[in-house]
């Protein structure tokens, strides 16, 4: 039998995505913002197989921020309906592909409908391993880590490595750290996104506006990444994120 040689290929456990330029899409066709939101939904599907078939264990995607509030009514009732059906047409075959659904976010104030599709699919999928889509909405970084930091003073703030500890407060507990971020549509910032899960994540920021986003772009994000050398403080190379984080 011959003898293969696999070439170890650092595979990100924790991709997040900044999903930007659907308005800007949509706006250089003459059509309406939501049909740049409708085409980007095409994108994430893409995005998700794609990522789930290289074994990505984790996939955080950034769908609406605390701030997109501010957004024409119309905009954010095209986009909460877009949700409704989303989930309602993607879980079943989520759910075959062997992928759990999380949201993370403040929920609170969503139309009740969507709040409960958003309940269903995580108790539908709740059993699945291959991996873990989290989708980001009414997400803040900053809410995150307010939110964290009220429950854990609550808590009595617990823990002798009070780093670790805090991080089981926020909505990504039981989660790895970010080891890749992407942004999409041009811009250079993080918006307020995993401020906390993504302090020593890899950034990458391409020009491609979302819903215009390919495979080969992301494998080749992919590739960027395993090129990278993490040494999160330290002079040489770490091998593993989180061991060298501990050990820092
Ligand atoms: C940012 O583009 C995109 C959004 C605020 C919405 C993203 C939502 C989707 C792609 C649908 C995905 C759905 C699920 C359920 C995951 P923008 O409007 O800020 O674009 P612009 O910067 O060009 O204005």
């Amino acid at each position: 039998m011959p003898v293969t040689h696999k070439v170890p290929q650092a595979l990100p456990a924790h991709v997040a995505i900044i999903m930007d330029g659907n308005g800007r899409w949509a706006e250089a066709r003459g059509q309406q913002r939501a049909d740049g939101h409708r085409a980007g939904l095409e994108a994430t599907r893409l995005a998700v197989r794609f990522l789930a078939e290289q074994g990505v264990r984790t996939l955080t995607l950034f769908a609406f921020s605390s701030e997109n509030w501010g957004r024409p009514r119309e905009e954010v009732e095209a986009l909460f309906e877009l949700f409704v059906s989303a989930i309602e047409a993607e879980l079943p075959e989520l759910v075959e592909r062997g992928i759990a659904l999380r949201f993370i976010g403040d929920r609170a104030s969503f139309p009740p409908d969507l709040q409960t599709r958003m309940s269903e699919a995580e108790q539908a999928s709740a059993d699945n391993d291959r991996m873990c889509l989290v989708v980001a909405l009414g997400y803040g970084g900053r809410w995150d880590i307010v939110q964290a930091a009220r429950r854990w003073v609550a808590d009595g703030a617990p823990g002798a490595d009070a780093e670790s500890d805090f991080a089981d407060y926020l909505s990504t507990a039981g989660l790895p750290d970010v080891d890749l971020l992407i942004r999409t549509g041009g811009e250079r910032r993080i918006s307020n996104f995993l401020l906390w899960q993504a302090a020593y994540a890899e950034l990458l920021f391409i020009d491609t506006f979302w819903p215009d986003v390919t495979a080969d772009e992301l494998r080749q994000g992919l590739t960027w990444y395993a090129s990278r050398q993490r040494r999160f403080g330290r002079v040489r190379p770490a091998e593993d994120a989180r061991e060298a984080v501990r050990d820092a």
